[in-house]
């Protein structure tokens, strides 16, 4: 008898979990039909560029890309339990610094559209045995397949500034954070320092692209892309009223290394 059950227990678990993959796979195949030209094209540049992305992101940032992930995970104020949520995550390095402040309970997932980026993470993580703390999964940020109010933190580094919608994006963030939690955005900026924002532009908008064309080889030019998308990007205050316009409020900036990247940190209302 007790056998039997066994089995009977045995095949449903794997109707079961035969099922769970039919519809994630089928979540997958609409989420990809959802997605607009600019995210097809922003997902196959992205994809162009892995294998080089986190080298590139040493070299074109002088290391500092580091230091601004650790302090955009500091000023989130993480409890050590807390459960966070990082989209566009690329290779997951925010993911990685959010989870040295968490505790065995605390819980990262990063998501992401791109597969090749993911891949690179997944690998980062095995290696670095992070597999208990973090997860990554395959969504659009446009569409995140999480319940509302689930996480305490959403966060994104250099991620929402690439998604079709930015304000969209903000309010699917905004969506999945709990109340009295908090979203927060890593991202470029404009330099305040009108003679440092001559010397950093020269940089940015000429050299940047030619180093990155010549160690990525990407037909996207993904490197040319990324000073245009920060210059037609809303700066520090623009981004703000986005946020307030997604219903956070109490949203605090702070500007890292004479400006050239901003943190904003913004608190979704608890009623
Ligand atoms: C510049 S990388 C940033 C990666 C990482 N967060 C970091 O700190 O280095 C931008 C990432 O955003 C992802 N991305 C852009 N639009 C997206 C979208 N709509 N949904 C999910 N991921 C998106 C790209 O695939 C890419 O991996």
């Amino acid at each position: 008898m007790k056998r039997y059950f066994s089995s009977v227990l045995l095949f449903y678990g794997i109707l079961a979990s035969g099922c769970a993959h039919f519809l994630w796979f089928f979540d997958m195949l609409t989420q990809s039909d959802l997605l607009t030209k600019k995210g097809v094209y922003i997902q196959q540049m992205f994809g162009s560029i892995a294998k080089v992305y986190d080298l590139l992101n040493t070299v074109l940032s002088f290391n500092f890309d580091k230091s601004w992930r650790k302090f955009a995970v500091k000023v989130s104020n993480a409890a050590p339990d807390a459960k966070v949520l990082d989209v566009c995550t690329g290779t997951g390095d925010l993911a990685i610094a959010y989870s040295r402040v968490l505790n065995s309970s605390g819980r990262v997932i990063g998501s992401d559209f791109c597969h090749e980026m993911l891949r690179l993470a997944d690998f980062k993580l095995k290696k670095r045995m992070l597999l208990d703390k973090i997860r990554v999964i395959e969504a659009d940020t446009l569409h995140l397949p999480f319940q509302n109010n689930y996480f305490q933190i959403s966060a994104v580094a250099f991620g929402i500034r690439n998604v079709a919608d930015l304000r969209a994006g903000i309010a699917e963030m905004v969506r999945i954070t709990a109340p009295g939690g908090c979203v927060v955005i890593l991202e470029f900026s404009q330099p305040i320092n009108p003679v440092f924002k001559a010397v950093y532009y020269f940089y940015f908008k000429k050299m940047l692209p030619l180093i990155g064309k010549l160690i990525s080889r990407s037909k996207y030019h993904a490197y040319s892309y990324l000073p245009s998308s920060v210059l037609n990007f809303p700066d520090r205050y623009g981004l703000r009223a986005q946020m307030e316009s997604c219903g956070l409020e109490d949203v605090k900036i702070y500007a890292k290394t004479l400006g050239i990247v901003t943190v904003h940190v913004g608190r979704k209302p608890r009623n």
